[in-house]
């Protein structure tokens, strides 16, 4: 198919840096090319096993971490709390939404920012814009906005350590479901949500103790002291994904090892684009953002491009249109998939279409219409006859106060007590858990009408 790892460096490329230095980009690039992988293709591979599920209706997607992770918030605790989160959310989905569920985490990885403008301009002075940490850092000064590469290498020490965290503690004991109560430690453990959780993990340790009298242990069930957790960051910054992409010798294919899973986002998914090109010729499982300016047409010429086999659990498509705009492009974007007979995973990311500005001047989102674009996704593929396949979310582990509403009814004035994010703003561990709860809902009404309609067959 006449693609090689550098093959995008032809094609127009948007929302990467330019280096003052290129010579030295691209020693750090051949640096990182002998480098160790940080994931290995046959957990990629089984990642796209898991997401066919998803495809096919049997599971469902749980995507989610910081909007970009940072060097400076780079601590175990931190890693920690985000596993521990995500663990607490795809329990209330498995047990409340009754549907195995497939974690994926935007960390290990997740560095590189898209900015809506190359430069920004504060009192006269114009710098680059902050791309994330991986090519500048975040103060208004000459030095720091300058892209530098060898951010490139700190970038993929921090991810291997976070990766070896998780893998730790989804292998050596932490994610052992007889666990559930003390995920719940800490702030969260007060709150409504936590409250309602406890409820839920007394039912999930109940039934444990059954289970075990029946004979069904973690020495005969392994799958109840472990747990499957994969990493995903977006495509963006192309020097950094070549260099991580190597030849698998069980299969003689392509793979970027930075992470299992990889999406390409709103602001880079031109059908003649760098980003495209790169994504088609690797074989983890890709994502994409579909916002609401994709037209059905190049909707079906991505799936072309990027899974020409049809193949499910390649392709995961995320909508994210704002709270109001999802009946307006989701029905016809399915259409379109429907009538080419594509298999994909439809997830949603109700977060970057819901960014608003607050009274006291901070990003925002109000949680009510992250929850109002969840539940028309979900009233749409119910509509649709689809699988509403899974959510991606921005959160983290920690207390902050990036997002408004939620149970602890956040407020505009509170925003400016723990507004700690890089980039986005993220929901905190109690917003997360809350969401969690009303998506599981949502699976429930799917699996509900499937069986009224199974019954009046
Ligand atoms: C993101 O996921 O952080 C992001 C920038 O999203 P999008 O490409 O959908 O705007
Ligand atoms: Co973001």
């Amino acid at each position: 198919m006449n693609w090689n790892p550098g093959s995008w460096r032809t094609r127009p490329v948007v929302q990467v840096p330019a280096y003052p230095d290129p010579e030295a980009q691209a020693r750090v690039e051949t640096r990182l090319k002998s480098y160790p992988p940080l994931v290995f293709a046959g957990e990629a591979r089984n990642l796209k096993r898991a997401l066919a599920d998803v495809a096919d209706g049997r599971a469902f997607l749980l995507q989610g971490g910081d909007c970009a992770e940072s060097f400076a918030e780079f601590h175990p605790d931190n890693i920690r709390d985000t596993f521990r989160v995500i663990l607490q959310m795809a329990v209330v989905l498995t047990f409340a939404g009754a549907m195995p569920v497939v974690k994926v985490g935007r960390i290990a990885g997740q560095f590189a920012k898209p900015r809506s403008g190359d430069t920004e301009v504060q009192d006269g002075k114009e710098l680059p814009s902050y791309r994330g940490d991986i090519i500048n850092a975040a103060p208004f000064e000459e030095a720091a906005r300058t892209p530098d590469p060898e951010r490139m290498i700190q970038a993929y020490a921090q991810a291997a350590s976070t990766l070896n965290l998780l893998r730790a503690f989804a292998s050596g004991g932490y994610a052992d479901l007889h666990n559930v109560h003390r995920w719940n430690l800490g702030f969260i453990a007060g709150s409504p949500s936590g409250e309602r959780y406890r409820a839920l993990a007394d039912r999930i340790s109940e039934t444990l103790e059954f289970m075990e009298a029946c004979g069904i242990t973690p020495d005969s069930a392994p799958q109840l002291r472990t747990t499957e957790f994969y990493t995903s960051h977006e495509a963006l910054l192309l020097g950094y994904e070549q260099a991580m992409t190597r030849i698998d010798s069980t299969s003689g294919d392509w793979y970027d090892t930075s992470a299992h899973m990889l999406w390409i986002g709103d602001r880079t998914r031109a059908l003649d684009g760098a980003h495209i090109e790169f994504a088609r010729g690797i074989k983890n499982p890709l994502a994409v953002k579909c916002g609401p300016t994709l037209s059905n047409d190049d909707l079906v010429r991505l799936c072309e491009a990027l899974n020409p086999d049809n193949e499910a659990g390649r392709l995961t498509l995320i909508s994210r249109f704002g709270a109001d705009k999802v009946e307006e492009h989701l029905p016809r974007l399915i259409r379109a998939i429907k009538r080419e007979g594509r298999k994909v995973v439809w997830s949603c990311d109700p977060m970057h279409g819901n960014t608003v500005k607050a009274s006291t001047g901070f990003k925002t989102r109000p949680f009510e219409r992250l929850l109002k674009e969840v539940q028309t996704f979900f009233a749409v593929h119910r509509a649709e006859g689809t699988h509403a396949g899974g959510v991606h979310l921005e959160l983290t582990g920690q207390n902050v106060t990036e997002c408004t509403g939620g149970a602890t009814a956040i407020t505009d004035a509170d925003l400016s007590s723990r507004y700690h994010t890089h980039c986005d703003p993220r929901l905190n561990a109690d917003q997360a858990i809350e969401l969690s709860f009303q998506v599981a809902e949502g699976i429930r009404a799917e699996r509900f009408k499937a069986q009224k309609i199974l019954a009046a067959q």
